[in-house]
């Protein structure tokens, strides 16, 4: 067995609760940006004769995104909780411990590009949370921009890191790891 069963839910769940954050920005800057939806209140409601200003069409816009963007968050706890029990599988769980030294070059580079994103993940969280309590944590308005700025940089990797992860399965399905997918889902090599 390549792959336990925890590992294969482990993946799985995370993979949701990734591609779900994905979709919470993609809304974000999309469909619910607070930029084009109060453009679109202005000149609706200029077109029923109700004049409001810039500065409320914001507020009208932002609270529309509201509810959308909590999910953002719940998604956030659940990537945490996700990531301690990966750390718990690291310790525990005996799937796809090969010692990283016995890996072919290819493999080892593979392995290099989880830990990347695992610490990527981890960044994720803990500026994420830093963001979101950053008033009960002391912190000044301007540090937790710059933190958000941070966590939307590494946004990227995270955005860049699933059409390569998936382009590389597809690649090595076709080369000499036929089944590599299918054994995330049934556990065996
Ligand atoms: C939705 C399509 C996806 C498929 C079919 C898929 C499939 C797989 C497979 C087959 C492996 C094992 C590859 C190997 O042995 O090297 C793997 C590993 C991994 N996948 Fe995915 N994956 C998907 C999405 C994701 C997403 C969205 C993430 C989010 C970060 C993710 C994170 C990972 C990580 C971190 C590993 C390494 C696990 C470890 O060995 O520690 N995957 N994936
Ligand atoms: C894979 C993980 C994550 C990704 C890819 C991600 C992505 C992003 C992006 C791109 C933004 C900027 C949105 C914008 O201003 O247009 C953002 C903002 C934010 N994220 Fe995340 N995030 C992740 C995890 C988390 C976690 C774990 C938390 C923890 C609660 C979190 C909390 C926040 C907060 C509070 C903001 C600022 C919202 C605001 O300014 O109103 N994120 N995130």
């Amino acid at each position: 067995m390549k792959y336990s069963i925890p590992f294969r839910i482990w993946h799985w769940l995370n993979a949701l609760v990734v591609l779900g954050l994905l979709a919470t920005v993609f809304l974000r800057k999309t469909f619910l940006s607070w930029r084009a939806n109060s453009e679109i209140l202005l000149n609706e409601l200029a077109k029923i004769d109700i004049e409001i200003t810039s500065a409320q069409a914001k507020v009208l816009a932002k609270a529309i995104r509201a509810g959308m963007w909590e999910w953002h968050i719940l998604l956030g706890y659940a990537l945490v909780a996700l990531l301690a029990w990966r750390i718990y599988l690291m310790f525990k769980d005996s799937s796809n411990k090969e010692s990283f030294l016995s890996l072919s070059l290819h493999k080892k580079m593979v392995h290099l590009l989880y830990y990347f994103i695992y610490a990527t993940l981890i960044f994720m969280s803990i500026s994420g949370f830093i963001i979101y309590f950053y008033q009960g944590l002391g912190l000044l308005k301007t540090t937790a921009h710059d933190i958000k700025e941070l966590h939307e940089l590494a946004f990227h990797i995270i955005l860049y890191f699933i059409p390569l992860h998936l382009l590389g399965l597809v690649i090595a399905e076709f080369r000499d790891e036929k089944g590599v997918i299918s054994s995330m889902v049934h556990g065996k090599t």
